[in-house]
This record gives C-alpha cells, sequence and structure tokens, in this order.
C-alpha cells in the first residue's frame, strides 16, 4: 500500500466568491489546506482593510464547525488605494498581501490598475514594509495575441517593475509560460511564482481541440505543450520560489457554458489527488511536499503547518464528484482527463 504523508498544504491563490457560492465551495478547501491567499475579486472588490475584515467573517461564517482552516487575505489594489489603509492591515495581521490585476485582464478586473506609475507609491510603501504583492501577469493591450499576454507582460511590466523596485517582494501568479518560469529563476530571492493544478495538467488542446470545452477555460489561458513542460519542470524540481496557487476559481455551470463563457477552473475537491499524480508521473513525489507545503510558507515568511496529511494511492479509482450544487446551480469539477488513484486522509495529526 502506497501512502506518502507530508505537512498540510496551503494555497497560495485561491477563489472562495460570496454568498451561496462560498457557502458550496469554501468546505473543500477547508477539507485539505490549513491556509489559503484569498482572491478579493468579489463585486464589489475587496479593496480596504475595513472591507477584508468584513469578507474574512463570511469567510469564517462558511467553514464547517470544527475547521481551523485560515484564510489569508489580500487588498485589491485599485488606483484609488490608500498606502495608509494597507499597511495599517499589513501591520494588524489582518491582510497578508496586495492583490494587482491589470485593468481589464479577467473576471472583475474592471476597478484594476490602467497605468502603474498611479500605484507607484502603494508599490514603494509595501516594499519599504515587506508586504508581498501578488500579480496577474497579463498584459490587456488587445493588439497582443492573448497566447502571448503573460510574455508582453514581463517584458513590459514585469522587469522595469523588479529593475526599479528590487526589494519589493513580488509573486508572479499562475505562471503558465516558459518565459515565466524564466523569470521568476532569473529574478534572484524576491521574486517567487505560483502554479496552478490544471496547467501542470493540461495545454490549450484541452480547450479546443475535438469542440470547445469551456471549463478547461481560464486566465491565464492553457498554452502550448511546451510551457506545461516547463511548468511541471518547475514545480517538481522542488526549486524554492515556485509553489502551490491552485486558482480554484468556481463559476456557476450557466455562466461557462454559454456564449461568452467566464474564466476559470474549479479544482478545490481534487487538487491534491491531482498534484500527487502528477508528481509521481515525474518521479519527484518526494518534491510534492515543498510544492504544496514548504516553498510558500518561506517566500511569505509564515511557519510551516505543524500537522501532516497522508495521501494514499488506491487501487481502484477514487470516485471525485464530477459537479457540486451552489445554492440551486451546479459547478464543474475540474476533470483531469485521467482516473484519480489518490485519495487526502483527513484526520490529519
Ligand atoms: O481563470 C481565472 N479565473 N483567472 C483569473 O485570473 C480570475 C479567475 C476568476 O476569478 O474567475
Ligand atoms: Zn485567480
Amino acid at each position: 500500500m502506497k501512502t506518502l504523508t507530508i505537512r498540510q498544504p496551503d494555497d497560495w491563490h485561491l477563489h472562495l466568491r460570496d454568498a451561496a457560492i462560498l457557502k458550496a465551495v469554501a468546505p473543500f478547501s477547508a477539507a485539505h489546506f490549513k491556509r489559503a491567499i484569498i482572491m478579493p475579486n468579489l463585486v464589489p472588490p475587496v479593496v480596504t482593510a475595513a472591507d477584508a475584515m468584513a469578507y474574512r467573517e463570511q469567510i469564517v461564517a462558511a467553514l464547517p464547525p470544527d475547521s481551523d482552516f485560515q484564510p489569508l487575505m489580500t487588498l485589491y489594489l485599485t488606483e484609488g488605494s490608500r498606502a495608509d489603509d494597507i499597511e495599517a492591515g499589513f501591520r494588524d495581521g489582518l491582510v497578508t498581501a496586495v492583490k494587482l490585476y491589470p485593468a481589464g485582464a479577467t473576471t472583475n478586473s474592471q476597478s484594476g490598475v490602467r497605468n502603474i506609475e498611479a500605484v507607484m507609491p502603494v508599490l514603494e510603501r509595501m516594499a519599504e514594509i515587506g508586504m508581498p504583492l501578488c500579480m496577474h501577469g497579463e498584459v490587456t493591450d488587445p493588439a497582443i495575441d492573448i497566447f502571448d499576454r503573460e510574455a508582453v507582460f514581463i517584458e513590459r511590466v514585469l522587469q522595469p517593475l523588479r529593475r526599479r523596485l528590487p526589494e519589493l517582494r513580488i509573486v508572479m501568479e499562475h505562471v503558465t509560460t516558459k518565459d515565466g518560469v524564466d523569470f521568476v529563476q532569473a529574478a534572484g530571492e524576491n521574486t517567487a511564482g505560483t502554479i496552478t493544478t490544471h496547467h501542470l495538467i493540461i495545454n490549450r488542446n484541452a480547450i479546443l481541440a475535438g469542440g470547445i470545452r469551456p471549463h478547461y477555460y481560464c486566465l491565464p489561458v492553457a498554452k502550448r505543450e511546451t510551457h506545461r513542460l516547463a511548468l511541471r519542470k518547475a514545480a517538481t524540481a522542488g526549486e524554492g520560489r515556485f509553489f502551490l496557487g491552485t486558482d480554484s476559481a468556481p463559476h456557476v455551470d450557466p455562466l461557462k457554458e454559454c456564449a461568452c463563457g467566464c474564466a476559470g477552473v474549479f479544482n478545490a475537491p481534487n487538487t491534491l489527488a491531482c498534484l500527487a499524480h502528477v508528481f509521481e508521473e515525474e518521479g519527484a513525489l518526494d518534491r510534492l511536499e515543498a510544492f504544496t507545503s514548504l516553498n510558500g510558507p518561506s517566500f511569505y515568511k509564515l511557519p510551516v503547518n505543524e500537522r501532516h496529511v497522508t495521501l494514499r494511492w488506491n487501487d481502484e479509482p477514487v470516485e471525485v464528484p464530477s459537479k457540486i450544487n451552489a445554492g440551486g446551480e451546479t459547478i464543474t469539477v475540474f476533470d483531469p482527463m485521467f482516473p484519480i488513484h489518490w485519495s487526502v486522509e483527513s484526520g490529519a495529526s
């Protein structure tokens, strides 16, 4: 019987939403993860420390009664964000990081940043106080091909910012290209990258070959196979500045299965099982813990989790629900297109 015991994982990039979806999805993350960086792209967005406090309360209320899951709150950076408010939230321990969405890049990003100069005073303050910045790394220039938007963002935004504020701790969120991997590797100790579960498993064919499959559509969009392989290498090599951010991003099925579907993959229920499969395929099960449980805390300067969880390989494939129910609508769970044999033992010790 094959088992693997690792320190309890954290999710360094998670969308929990609010209202009925929050209630439906939060228990899945809380079942496996101890902490998660909570994305602030609600409508309206979580901009101020007071917004984060209210959202945190909603999340805690949606958790199972015995859960000790810890939401790590982020603030949505707008051109009107106040450095003092952000600093106060960080110093109080209420807020862990700030999220920068280029305006128009993705779901609910309209209030994001159009001109980076407008937020430089906030970024300078964050560099001073050591507060991490999570960046959605895609340009929104309509002239740039959607498959190139990450690479162009690195060139136009990330590299200049990296040079201008070397002390700023930057997380390049959901890296999807070899360009992103190369950037993080070359950028030194104040830069890290998160990688999603699904970008380790699918390439762009999953979305487009043989029919349009909207449940594989997310942003940044999955790229060609060479990029997926570069991500797998970065994640499974045990490199210290890459770690898991699932980017589990639920949308109800009617908003995915329509003429202009939303971006987002809901993978919270089967993420750890899928990752064990990927790391085993790569002969790297001994490095899964670094990716899920050690590298993230190290970059965020937080302690690693005390408890451990055990992953178990089952001879028979494990049943994972293909859909969950949220307030009368369904949400489709990520289908990795391979049978899932790993399960997560609860009762971490
Ligand atoms: O696919 C995505 N979904 N990418 C994002 O950046 C946002 C997310 C969402 O909120 O749905
Ligand atoms: Zn996201």
